[in-house]
């Protein structure tokens, strides 16, 4: 490690130039290096479930090579579902060893964005609704990441929680309401996480833009938090030299290769040459570069090599899979089913899409990907013959009219069959034509699964676009209502980033499983879990509405809005808005059954040891793990309840065991705790 005098010597050493070369993009994921005072480039890499794929240096084209497939994490919304620190730290220690492995020095998650709306198309790269959850869970994953001289870059600061005019729309939100629910994930993550890096945001705040924000990076950040890491825009987010300059910004990163007309690059350099930009604001930035560098040991020392695709990676990915399936329904113990069945009939074209290729810049490329009807027949075996019918298809029509940005920058396999009309018509008839084919072979069997949910085709779980609304897409919800006129025994599967609108069907179904987007092995955990060979554990991250109107951010808010949004919904947020307006929504935050029953007692707060005492027993016949929640009750002008510990035990069928679940944060005293199961 260098001492702060041999880089403050550095410092001294470099031409106005040569610094200027450092603060901002010479490739569209690395900066320049100083070759003669031995300063490297820094090289950048998106996350967050894996490490992305390789472009050129200087264009968006893909590398196409054969190196860079990598382990497949699951999403940070099934993490959260895991309600397991020691998951996320696993997690991100995968994704630090793979990012060293290869050659990176900063991976730019995790994304710790509140999920405010269930339209936000990036809800499955954020953890949760709940600020507690996400900076426990956030931590952990950052200080895994790190741990392998990698920097973990945790974005996207601040409020960027729409992806509607996600470049330029200003977002209109109380400080005290940024303190409570949007900045703690953020304040815990550089302090307690000792994160190295922070991702400014696209969106403004409050009038002036994210990335160059001189009140919340200069004032908040660097200030009153002390904060002495690397400060990187978002990719195109820098607007203005002078107030980069002056802003907390220390690297502008951007999405063309004219480098040289970069805010940070020329135009900067000649402000400072006229005098008009002082010179110790960039030095403060090289010394953070070089801060950074130091603590990656990049410029002394021995540094961590890495490694990526082993067995202990994909071991890792598929347990966070395993905890991270939620059980929504299970009337009758529906589930789990029996293995030993002749036949079975699998519907639903999510059960055989594959996810890791999608979603904007969390896309990847996965070694391999075990989809949900891989998982089924690979855990049944060849005495079981398992049919799969498609039953609806994402949309492959398209008008020749339409934009074709998206199809091409996504590889969309699309059809251009005249106008947008057409397009529609031949839409509707194959949906039919795969509905009804579906509908008449499920008479023949006595057992059913349906797979469904999102996927990442632009405007459902993808970056750049909010959804429209919650329905599920491509006419599922027809198809499981008939389905389940046939099979009202069905078990039903959806994965997504966050709720689907319900209520045409759940009434009438017996099982349901939500599953996210599970990593490489997600079809795996699936089926472990629709079978029996895993309890499920998973809570909800997050509130399951009805209807977006039972939201915070739509019912009182704005949410969407081109221009400006306002967060008129303050601090009710998720849970907090659905239990002070008396709404009863489809699921609520932290729900989540087992195959087995567990029973809570006791119940009492020891304020010498931090922690809320209690008793869980299990009173089914099956192993499992549950996670105690705790909760601190409001005063009259506050949420109802916020969460304020929770912890994970794993028990035998009739075992008993004391938990006490920590509780940190000044959270603790002069309130009322209560415990969930
Ligand atoms: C996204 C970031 C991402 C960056 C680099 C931006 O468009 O908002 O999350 O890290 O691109 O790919």
């Amino acid at each position: 490690m260098l001492t702060n005098e041999k880089i403050k010597e550095m410092i001294g050493e470099l031409t106005l130039d040569e610094k200027i070369s450092m603060i901002h993009g010479a490739a569209f994921f690395e900066t320049a290096g100083v070759p003669r005072l031995g300063i490297p480039p820094l090289v950048f890499s998106d996350g967050p479930m894996g490490v992305r794929l390789e472009f050129k240096k200087d264009s968006w084209e893909k590398k196409n090579l054969s190196d860079d497939y990598i382990t497949y994490l699951p999403c940070n919304s099934a993490l959260a579902a895991t309600f397991n620190r020691e998951l996320a730290y696993e997690t991100g220690s995968v994704l630090g060893e793979e990012a060293r492995g290869r050659g990176k020095d900063v991976i730019l998650g995790p994304g710790v964005n509140i999920k405010r709306s269930p339209l936000c198309g990036r809800n499955f790269e954020y953890f949760s609704e709940d600020p507690y959850l996400t900076k426990e869970l956030a931590v952990e994953y950052v200080k895994g990441v790190q741990q392998w001289d990698v920097a973990a870059c945790v974005k996207h600061f601040l409020a960027n929680n729409q992806e509607t005019d996600r470049l330029a729309v200003d977002t209109i939100v109380d400080e005290e309401v940024l303190r409570e629910i949007y900045m703690p994930a953020f304040y815990d993550v550089l302090k307690r996480g000792n994160c190295y890096s922070l991702m400014g945001s696209y969106n403004r705040i409050n009038g002036k833009f994210g990335s160059q924000h001189t009140h919340y990076l200069n004032e908040v950040v660097r200030d009153e938090w002390e904060y002495d890491g690397l400060i990187v825009s978002d990719w195109g987010a820098v607007h203005d030299s002078v107030e980069a300059a002056e802003s907390g910004l220390d690297v502008e990163m951007s999405v063309t290769a004219d480098y040289d007309d970069y805010f940070m690059a020329e135009p900067l350099k000649k402000l400072i040459m006229e005098g008009k930009v002082s010179e110790e604001l960039i030095d403060k930035k090289i010394e953070h570069i070089l801060i950074l560098m130091n603590r990656l040991n990049m410029l002394d020392g021995e540094r961590r090599s890495g490694t990526y695709n082993t067995e202990e990676h994909r071991k890792a990915a598929l347990k966070v899979a395993e905890e991270s399936v939620v059980l929504l329904k299970n009337d009758k113990n529906i589930l789990p089913l029996d293995k030993k069945l002749k036949k079975l009939l699998v519907i639903g074209e999510n059960a055989d899409k594959l996810h890791a290729l999608g979603g904007g810049s969390a896309e990847l490329k996965a070694l391999y990907e075990i989809s949900p009807l891989m998982g089924i027949k690979k855990l049944l075996g060849g005495n079981t013959k398992v049919e799969y019918a498609k039953g609806y298809s994402e949309d492959i029509f398209r008008g020749d009219e339409e934009d074709k940005w998206q199809e091409r920058s996504l590889d969309l396999n699309v059809e251009r069959v005249g106008s947008s009309e057409e397009a529609d018509r031949r839409m509707k008839e194959l949906r039919e034509q795969l509905r009804n084919e579906a509908l008449e072979l499920a008479k023949e069997y006595e057992n059913i699964i349906f797979v469904g949910g999102y996927d990442h085709v632009p405007g459902h779980d993808s970056e750049g676009d909010d959804k429209a609304d919650i329905k599920l897409p491509y006419d599922q919800d027809i198809l499981i209502k008939e389905l389940l006129k046939i099979r009202p025994d069905m078990p039903i599967v959806l994965t997504g980033g966050s709720d689907v609108d319900m209520r045409e069907w759940i009434d009438d179904a017996h099982a349901l499983l939500w599953g996210w987007y599970g990593g490489m092995e997600g079809g795996t955990a699936i089926a472990k879990a629709l079978f029996g060979d895993v309890n499920p554990s998973g809570r909800l991250p997050e509130t399951f509405y009805h209807d977006i109107s039972e939201c915070g951010a739509h019912a009182i808010g704005q949410y969407g809005t081109v221009g400006r949004v306002e967060y008129h919904d303050g601090i009710y947020v998720g849970y907090r808005y659905t239990d002070k307006f008396g709404v009863t929504p489809q699921f609520p935050f932290g729900y989540g059954l087992s195959y087995t029953t567990f029973e809570l007692s006791g119940g009492q707060l020891d304020t010498e040891a931090d922690a809320y005492i209690c008793t869980v027993k299990n009173t089914g016949s099956r192993a499992g793990k549950v996670s105690v929640l705790v909760y601190m009750k409001g005063k009259q002008d506050e949420p109802e309840k916020v969460l304020a510990g929770f912890d994970k035990i794993y028990l035998e069928p009739g075992e008993v065991k004391d938990v006490a679940v920590c509780i940190t944060d000044g959270m603790i005293g002069g309130r009322e705790y209560f415990a969930y199961i």
